[in-house]
């Protein structure tokens, strides 16, 4: 199947690479933009890729939404198949693009768009065939976790070096706010919760690390808690919740063991119960990989990664019931009635709150911000002190 590739950045590149040497796949031209074409395989003329019987799958990997929405609009109305590792495209059209692709019979699949190289929605999308999915949760930003990591490891290590260490490496983002503030994570779990519930969310909270501080760090160290950025959804009777937000485990966890950029993503069949990957969710060709893998699966007839009939609708759920460590000024700490005062220093209180649904945490920090920007919470890992929780 010859395939053309969207772009020559880091992972168009190592998708051009491979398609030279998978088996029933065959490179096509790339695409650049206007004055790019450097070589005979490389084009700036879109119109040409379309127009050449010979190409029958497109692979993205451009990034943005222009002029990657409409390049993929024209794909698969031509009736090619399009794959794609582009995040930001699938969350924000993901359910007119599939709209196009089953009007013209073509693939529209993205496993690259999530966890990078860790198989999460190849087999999100195979396992909900046999079983109800319960939740998809995970480690999805490998930014972050980066470090969360080089902070957790380096004693007193500040954020802002390990901002510039995970920049020089290559995993952050163009913006790195897209990483620290979790809306890349979101972005992801948004995918997840559309193949795993077909439902892709418009809507969904995000809590990055950007207030995490050294002090923050050496405090939870003290408890034997260990900080992960995780993005998680879920349905239950109330609806879908989609959300990522900072979370303390127990140094027994296995989020505890996820270094460096690693992801870890999980989901939890009704029937199967809980099941994990965990891998590069960056990278040349950890991603190129999962491009790969859906171009097979294409050959092999797979033609979607959500079910029939995927709406957009909000992610309006409560979402979990857990215990917060939560930092802020002295002044807001009424706000949380039955919190353990854990320790105070200058004008700031560390508090651990009674059990509170995601949401209804999220809407208290909202407001909290709107005085007091460095405030910071954490949800508790049940896990990590186990216990009745009552919400
Ligand atoms: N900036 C992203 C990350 C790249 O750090 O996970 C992969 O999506």
């Amino acid at each position: 199947m010859k395939t053309a590739v969207l772009g020559f950045g880091t992972v168009g590149a190592g998708i051009y690479e491979m398609l030279q040497r998978a088996e029933g796949l065959e490179a096509g031209p790339v695409y650049v933009r206007k004055g790019k074409a450097d070589t005979p395989w490389k084009t700036d003329d879109f119109d040409q890729i379309l127009a050449d019987p010979s190409v029958e799958a497109v692979a993205e990997a451009m990034g943005g939404l222009d002029p990657a929405f409409s390049l993929a609009e024209r794909t698969l109305a031509s009736g090619k198949h399009f794959v794609t590792a582009n995040k930001m495209l699938v969350a924000e059209y993901g359910v007119r693009l599939q709209e196009i692709a089953e009007r013209s019979c073509a693939a529209f699949l993205f496993s690259a768009a999530c966890g990078g190289g860790v198989p999460l929605l190849h087999n999100l999308a195979l396992a909900r065939q046999a079983d109800e999915i319960v939740s998809v949760q995970g480690i999805l930003n490998g930014t972050t976790n980066y470090m969360l990591d080089q902070m957790q490891s380096a004693p007193g290590g500040s954020y802002e070096s390990a901002l510039h260490k995970a920049q020089s490496l290559g995993y952050a983002e163009a913006d790195p706010t897209a990483d620290v503030s979790g809306l890349d994570a979101l972005r992801k779990i948004r995918l997840a919760a559309a193949v795993a519930f077909g439902l892709l969310p418009t809507d969904g909270f995000s809590e990055g690390i950007e207030n995490v501080t050294a002090e923050d760090i050496r405090f939870y160290q003290s408890r034997g808690l260990i900080l992960r950025l995780i993005a998680k959804t879920a349905r239950t009777e109330e609806g879908v919740s989609a959300y990522v937000e900072p979370v303390l485990f127990g140094k027994d966890a296995p989020e505890a063991a996820v270094r460096k950029n690693y992801n870890l993503a999980s989901y939890e069949g009704r029937a199967s119960g809980l099941i994990s990957f965990q891998g590069q969710g960056a990278g040349r060709y950890p991603t190129a990989s999962a491009v790969i893998r859906d171009l097979e699966s294409i050959r092999c007839g797979a033609r979607r990664m959500f079910p029939e009939g995927t709406a957009n609708g909000s992610a309006d759920s409560p979402g979990s019931c857990s215990r917060y460590f939560v930092r802020t000024e002295k002044a807001f700490a009424a706000l949380f009635p039955g919190a353990e005062r854990l320790a105070e220093e200058n004008d700031c209180v560390r508090l651990k709150t009674a059990p509170f649904f995601a949401k209804t945490m999220h809407s208290l920090v909202q407001t909290i911000r709107e005085e007091d920007g460095r405030v910071m919470f954490a949800a508790l890992d049940p896990l990590a002190e186990p216990e009745d929780y009552l919400c």
